[in-house]
């Protein structure tokens, strides 16, 4: 009788035991080792835990972490940026990642201006002025801890860039979707990287054939090379 009880529980916990396992391979496999140490060694804080947890693009959420690991281990100064910003996702794991910089977030904040989207080609060619435009900056500014790092540049770039000339980046995030932004972005902010600052450029893909042009035509007269990274993952 007793040997007829215990079975079920003995099997329960063999495939529960099987499951952990296969999670944790899964896990493992799937995330940076450097990751897997900075959590276990309480380096980490809650915020970004659950950020990445949260975060669709998994290799995206990565790539801005290690390089932020290697500016704060580099102590490379500068503020961070983004152009392109919606409703705050990538926004909010740049300031997450390390709260004391200066966070400088471009954006109409209304949609895409009518300009920027003449001759665009690939999935920009669908977009209208409506897309992106349903954004409620001051709820969005709710998902920031210091609100005093936050820099808000709302219209369109780089008009919006009047009056920081002498300011330094260490880390800025393209994610504009069109050409026109996309190449002033680079013409703006290359100039003004520390050493050993870098700028992400998201949709260097087919799918975006604006971006790729921005970025060809800029890195020729560069003297760095382009690393391509496998940006949008999904884990
Ligand atoms: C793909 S969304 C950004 C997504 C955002 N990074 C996120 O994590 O959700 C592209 C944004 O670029 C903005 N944008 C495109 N061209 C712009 C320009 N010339 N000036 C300002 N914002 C622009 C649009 O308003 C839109 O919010």
């Amino acid at each position: 009788m007793l040997t007829l009880s215990i079975l079920p529980i003995i099997t329960l916990l063999i495939v529960m035991g099987i499951l952990l396992v296969l999670l944790d391979y899964f896990y493992r496999s799937n995330v940076p080792y450097n990751w897997i140490y900075a959590v276990k060694k309480g380096k980490v804080s809650k915020k970004l835990k659950k950020l990445r947890r949260s975060y669709p693009f998994k290799s995206r959420f990565y790539i801005f972490w290690l390089q932020n690991e290697r500016l704060k281990s580099d102590k490379i100064p500068g503020a961070f940026a983004e152009v392109g910003v919606y409703r705050g996702d990538s926004a909010a794991i740049l300031h997450a990642l390390d709260p004391e910089r200066e966070l400088h977030l471009f954006d109409t904040f209304t949609g895409f201006p009518a300009s920027d989207l003449e001759g665009e080609t690939g999935e920009a060619a669908t977009y209208t002025t409506d897309h992106f435009a349903d954004v409620d900056v001051e709820n969005m500014l709710k998902r920031f801890d210091d609100k005093d790092k936050i820099h808000i540049h709302k219209g369109c770039f780089p008009e919006t860039t009047v009056g920081l000339e002498e300011k330094r980046f260490a880390m800025v995030n393209l994610d504009a979707d069109l050409y026109k932004p996309t190449k002033a972005a680079l013409e703006f902010f290359y100039p003004r990287l520390s050493p050993g600052g870098v700028i992400l450029i998201h949709d260097y893909n087919d799918k975006w054939p604006g971006i790729i042009k921005a970025v060809d035509e800029f890195v020729l007269n560069i003297p760095e090379n382009l690393v391509l990274m496998p940006d949008t993952v999904r884990l």
